[in-house]
């Protein structure tokens, strides 16, 4: 499979990572916020929105796998690596690359709601339209784009890509 055509460049989702950082910098200005990556393909996200975030914000990761085939998400989610800390009372705001079928992130809020933060928001780079999902708010979103399966920017096809500056569509992978 080859890579196909570039979707949104580098210089499009540093221009929108700007503005959800400083939409995040308003809202939780005062608070103290923890932002959760969802590992692997939420770091190259994390990195460069959290350094659009105007606020001593902490970190922390979650790796989770989520079973099916290379290009298709079958719904079923394994922890891998859970929190290094208690979420109790603190505000979470949850950084994911892409929102697809949506259940990794309808398993997680539940998981994590159950940990009582004081609140727990979502923030993704990508949603893919036309995909039929449970109800989830995500807080701050970047950018709509069609239910094709797309790499870059952390995304990976078989653990590769992820390294690509910008989100780019593959040829022969739906
Ligand atoms: P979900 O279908 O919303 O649960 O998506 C789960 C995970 O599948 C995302 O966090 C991504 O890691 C991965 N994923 C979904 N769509 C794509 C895609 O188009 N390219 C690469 N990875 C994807
Ligand atoms: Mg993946």
């Amino acid at each position: 499979m080859d890579i196909g055509k570039v979707l949104i460049s580098a210089d499009e989702i540093d221009e929108k990572l700007t503005e959800m950082g400083a939409a995040i910098t308003r809202d939780y200005e005062g608070k103290d916020l923890l932002l959760i990556g969802i590992l692997k393909g939420a770091f190259v996200v994390m990195a460069d929105l959290a350094r659009h975030i105007d606020l001593p914000v902490e970190f922390d990761f979650m790796a989770i796998s989520s079973y099916g085939s290379a290009t298709k998400s079958s719904g079923v989610v394994r922890i891998l690596k859970d929190l290094d800390q208690e979420i109790a009372d603190r505000h979470v705001l949850i950084v994911e690359d892409i929102v697809d079928t949506g259940l990794t992130l309808h398993y997680l809020l539940k998981n994590l709601q159950v940990r009582k933060p004081a609140s727990l928001e979502l923030a993704a780079l990508l949603i893919k339209d036309g995909v039929e999902r449970p109800p989830l708010e995500v807080r701050y979103e970047g950018f709509h784009i069609p239910p094709k399966f797309v790499v870059g920017y952390g995304l990976d096809l078989d653990g590769k890509f992820r390294n690509l500056p910008y989100v780019a569509e593959v040829e022969g992978a739906d």
